[in-house]
């Protein structure tokens, strides 16, 4: 059993995409899924996503802004290997989904455009996989359009992330004089030839051996003279590639491809089976106690990283997403919340490829879907014994507050009914003054007003709107003594509240405002994440 454990764990990879819209991360996950196999034709990923969408009401703000709000996870088979490719959404308005998604990735894969380098949310999501410790694959993606210089992309990356570079490939031209790339490893030349318009199935590309004869006919002797230069500048100029430093965090190993083309996709996956880490410990702890889960672990346990609604919209199911830490995960099991909560898993779900269905059994690792009715909710913990606690599921303080209300005042207690479960849904933040009743809703960008306000309408049969309040800023606030406390409480009754578990905040009318009272009120800790451990 075990042996069981450990191999299963072995053989897993979950990973997430991080990039700045537009990189590429759509079209590398579908050649991803095409390069494994999960699905047949490209295009697939967009068209089931038309197909979700036109299903489902809310999500027609999706289709018309073009945009993708709820993110998934699919899984899918490389070899030996277990892939669980957790989808982030792209949009910049959805980011605390996006770090939320990464809590549950054992490392992540870093798309750069080859013509634009690193961009603001590349350096925001890479900054989050720092906090995290969690190692990156860099792909350089669309070298099928004129590219910066790979080298000037490599000093990018070690200026701008303070991150070693350490390229396994090379490539050779890019654009119209895209031939190819070197695997730095072998001396071997991978060969780049444009798909075949209308031909959209899974392709291969010949690799040649850079010192044979065979290479004349893919490259003229300038170009390989100019690869074979740049490639001994490049080994000489970067430290090889080390698996432990990439697993530490300090080096990255960069790939070089077109995710459009299907060229590098192979060898990117090829670079998860080797590289990346299976299923890491976590920590957490065990009756009170410090402890670190590993994924051999006998005892079944993990954490809800995210709720998704409306995957089904005949049902209205709330999906708690839960990532499995350890054990063998059986259907029908009973597992407990650290908060004592106990629940039968009898419908458990999981992704693979297009489809999605229940599940037998997972491991660590993987990700499986629970239906609920609200009882489960982000940051939750769940174990056999009830009594594992992860930490580590953060709530970021939003950066936009609107007061909300309901049109029809009779509904002002439904109001508040519902904006309580779209928050413990962590899709947005619910904050309670103390003062008076009304309702202040916190979003990451002004997006998110819009798909409540639809979502609102089509759950709860409400016709909401938002507007603005008095409150630009929030913070989380704590002391070490209760006096403290209850002396800033009375001093700025007009600023205190609550969120939806009761953690006092301090609801500021600017940034200003928050810098002058944290240096009036020294004994407050005043913070902008707050990690839920429930
Ligand atoms: P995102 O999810 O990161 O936002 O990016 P997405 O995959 O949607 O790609 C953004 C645009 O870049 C798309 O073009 C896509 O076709 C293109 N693209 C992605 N990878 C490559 C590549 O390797 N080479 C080239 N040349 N282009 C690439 P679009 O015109 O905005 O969309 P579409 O109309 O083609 O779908």
């Amino acid at each position: 059993m075990s042996a069981d454990l450990a191999r299963e764990a072995a053989r897993r990879r979950t990973f997430a995409i991080i990039s700045h819209p537009d990189a590429g991360k759509t079209t590398l996950t579908e050649n991803l899924l095409l390069a494994g196999g999960a699905i047949r034709a490209a295009g697939a990923v967009r068209a089931r996503g038309e197909q979700r969408r036109t299903r489902s009401d809310w999500m027609k703000i999706e289709r018309e802004r073009g945009i993708s709000v709820s993110a998934s996870v699919m899984t899918f088979e490389f070899g030996d290997i277990l892939v669980n490719l957790l989808d982030t959404p792209g949009h910049e308005d959805f980011s605390e989904d996006t770090y939320r998604t990464l809590t549950a990735a054992d490392s992540a894969v870093m798309v750069l455009d080859a013509a634009k380098g690193i961009e603001p949310q590349t350096l925001k999501l890479f900054e989050v996989c720092r906090l995290r410790d969690i190692p990156i694959i860099t792909f350089i993606n669309k070298m099928d359009r004129e590219a910066q210089d790979p080298l000037e992309l490599l000093d990018e990356i070690s200026s701008k992330l303070a991150l070693d570079p350490a390229p396994v490939f090379w490539p050779q031209g890019s654009g119209q004089r895209f031939k190819g790339m070197t695997d730095l490893r072998t001396g071997e030349f991978v060969v780049f030839e444009r798909p075949v318009p209308g031909i959209n199935g899974a392709i291969t590309h010949e690799r040649v051996d850079l010192s044979g004869n065979a290479i004349a006919s893919v490259l003229d002797a300038d170009e390989q003279a100019e690869m074979e230069a740049s490639a001994e500048l490049v080994q000489g100029g970067y430290p090889a590639f080390d698996v432990a430093s990439y697993r530490e965090g300090h080096m990255t190993p960069v790939f070089f491809g077109s995710a459009l083309r299907q060229f590098g996709v192979r060898e990117l996956l090829q670079g998860l089976a080797d590289y990346a880490p299976s299923p890491r410990p976590q920590s957490a702890t065990v009756k009170d106690s410090a402890a670190t889960i590993e994924a051999e672990r006998a005892e079944v346990t993990g954490f809800v990283f995210k709720i998704q609604a409306n995957m089904d919209p005949n049902h209205r199911d709330r999906v708690a997403m839960v990532r499995l830490a350890s054990g063998r995960f059986q259907r029908g099991m009973r597992l407990k919340t650290a908060s004592g909560r106990q629940i039968g898993v009898h419908n458990p779900m999981m992704f693979v490829g297009q489809d999605r269905g229940l599940t037998d059994e997972a491991w660590a690792g993987d990700v499986i879907g629970i239906p609920n009715h609200g009882v489960l909710r982000v940051g939750d913990s769940l174990s056999e014994s009830g009594t594992v606690r992860f930490s580590g599921i953060p709530n970021f303080a939003p950066e936009i507050l609107r007061r909300c209300y309901v049109r029809d005042p009779m509904k002002a207690k439904h109001l508040r009914k519902a904006l309580q479960g779209l928050s413990e849904e962590g899709v947005t933040q619910l904050f309670l003054p103390v003062i008076g009743s009304d309702l202040i809703v916190g979003a990451v960008g002004p997006l998110q007003f819009d798909v409540l306000v639809e979502r609102i309408g089509a759950e709860y049969g409400l016709d909401v709107a938002f507007e603005p309040c008095p409150y630009n800023g929030v913070r989380w606030i704590a002391a070490d003594s209760a006096t403290d406390m209850e002396n800033f409480a009375e001093r700025n009754k007009m600023g205190m509240a609550v969120d939806i578990d009761d953690a006092p905040v301090f609801l500021a009318k600017n940034s200003w405002e928050i810098g002058y009272v944290a240096e009036k009120f020294p004994k407050i800790r005043f913070t902008a994440t707050r990690e839920r451990t429930l």
